[in-house]
């Protein structure tokens, strides 16, 4: 029997812990290799809820299992016009270690499946380093830009206990979701109007 083969049983979906639960402020443990069966089926269960949340990462701890794994993506919708980003499929990524190759800092919208309902502009590093280990043990490193560099710096800073509220340093941005959502339909509509005020003239 393989494995990748779509299967007719759902996936199962672990429950996300939030903010508040004590196992998101501590430093996970590294993972040992070989990796137990366990580890790895824990691996395809946190994507399965990664993409069920819907969210472009979930690192173990965020389903309360302190080690340091998380899995991640890079969307094509979420990269803008940044030739330097490729999308990505679903990435597991163990024992990471991360290293910034600019100084060049960018502000953008972090939210987090702990913290649901809340967005907020973070600094993040644009480019960096990265390296870890995959599930068979073997070295993943390379370079990230943009916004795949700034998914990893938010999942690496789940392994170390730190929520991206903590790397905020305006939190007049932060907000609730449905509140923009509200705004930017509001903003619409208004925009409709006056289009449609202008060609009456
Ligand atoms: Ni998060």
């Amino acid at each position: 029997m393989t494995h990748a083969i779509a299967s007719p049983l759902p996936q199962p979906i672990l429950p996300i812990i939030r903010m508040g639960h004590p196992t998101l402020r501590r430093v996970a443990e590294p993972v040992s290799f070989p990796l137990s069966e366990n580890l790895k089926q824990l691996a395809d269960t946190m994507v399965a809820t990664m993409l069920a949340a819907p969210g472009v990462g979930l690192a173990a701890p965020q389903v309360n299992v302190p080690l340091r794994m998380l899995v991640y993506s890079v969307p094509a919708a979420r990269i803008d016009d940044d030739q330097k980003v490729q999308p990505l499929g679903p990435q597991v990524l163990i024992n990471p270690e991360l290293k910034p190759l600019s100084d060049d800092i960018e502000y953008g919208p972090e939210g987090c499946l702990s913290i649901p309902g809340l967005k907020g502009q973070v600094p993040r590093y644009t480019h960096l380093g990265y390296r870890g280990m995959d599930l068979d043990g073997q070295t993943v490193e390379g370079e990230a830009f943009g916004f795949h560099a700034r998914v990893l710096q938010h999942e690496v800073d789940h392994l170390d206990g730190v929520l991206y509220l903590d790397r905020m340093d305006d939190m007049e941005s932060l907000a609730y979701l449905d509140v923009l959502m509200e705004l930017e339909a509001d903003a619409a509509a208004q925009a409709l109007a006056d289009h449609e005020a202008c060609e009456e003239d």
